[in-house]
């Protein structure tokens, strides 16, 4: 059987442009960036920094390379000890009051109280390591109480959904465009024993049905402005919607395509310079 080869997007820049750039390989779908410098173990490549990216395949990497600002090419890492090197870098971390995020490779010892969330992101996006991801854990361990409908729209890994069913909703919906999503999604929902409570497909959000209590959308802002009209429809009454995966500079933009669907502004959480913003529908009556 041939070896699995993973492709990796390199792009050299200035040390003072590495944030920007790194931010877009984000958006632009990437799993991972790693950052290589003279001081990191991998080196880079002359003064500057070298971005490392990890693309679900290469269809999605070489897009990536049509669309970024500054020159980058595709590698291919070939064999599954690079990827194993990589989660190295994923540790158990606290998020909210009560979630444990804990990479399934590794273990924990949760105190009291504490709500073990297993993950492993496979090839799909959602191992909690990114701040977009953290952003909507926050939320999800801040907002349920117990007994929800939980709408999660681009589910990745289905870390959001099934954080949310382990604090005791009664269901989520999770849809994605990735058909690896939806297996993903569920062997986390197996690993955390919430299988039954969660239905994970690559319907269109715009053909899901009935409203939820919360709705989770860790997209991108461009996709979240397109779709503000099926996903603000998919909020309940007194219900709650959490956008990530949001650039400071796009916040406002976002905010106000909500807005317009008829949705309040709640608040908006920061880590870096990423946002999430929240927006309610007042209960009817
Ligand atoms: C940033 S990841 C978020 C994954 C996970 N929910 C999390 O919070 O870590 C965005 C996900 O949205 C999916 N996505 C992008 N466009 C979409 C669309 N139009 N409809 C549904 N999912 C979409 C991507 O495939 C990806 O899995």
């Amino acid at each position: 059987m041939s070896e699995p080869r993973y492709p990796y997007v390199h792009v050299s820049v200035p040390a003072d442009e590495a944030e920007l750039v790194s931010d877009q390989l984000w958006v632009l779908g990437a799993q991972g960036v790693e950052e290589r410098d003279a001081t990191t173990m991998s080196a880079g490549e002359g003064e500057g920094v070298l971005l490392v990216a990890s693309f679900p395949d290469d269809t999605a990497a070489h897009r990536a390379v049509a669309e970024l600002t500054h020159p980058a090419r595709v590698e291919h890492v070939v064999g599954d000890a690079w990827r194993d090197a990589w989660r190295e870098h994923f540790h158990p971390q606290k998020i909210g009051a009560r979630l444990l995020l804990r990479p399934s490779w590794r273990e924990v010892e949760p105190a009291e109280g504490d709500v073990v969330l297993t993950i492993d992101p496979g090839g799909a996006f959602g191992s909690g390591i990114h701040e977009t991801t953290r952003l909507c854990l926050a939320e999800v361990d801040r907002r349920v109480r117990g007994g929800e409908r939980v709408f999660d729209a681009g589910c990745g890994s289905g870390i959001l959904s099934v954080a949310a069913l382990l604090l005791g909703a009664a269901e989520a919906v999770a849809v994605d465009v990735e058909d690896n999503a939806v297996p993903v999604s569920e062997e986390n929902a197996e690993a955390n024993g919430v299988e039954a409570r969660l239905r994970v497909s690559t319907t269109p959000i715009e053909e899901v049905e009935g409203a939820f209590e919360l709705v989770l959308a860790n997209i991108q802002a461009p996709i979240l402005i397109a779709l503000a009209a099926p996903i603000a429809a998919r909020v309940a009454p007194g219900g709650a919607l959490v956008l990530s995966g949001v650039l400071a500079e796009r916040a406002e933009e976002v905010e106000a395509a909500y807005r317009a669907e008829g949705l309040a502004h709640e608040a908006t959480e920061a880590e870096s310079e990423w946002r999430a913003i929240v927006m309610t529908r007042l209960a009817s009556g």
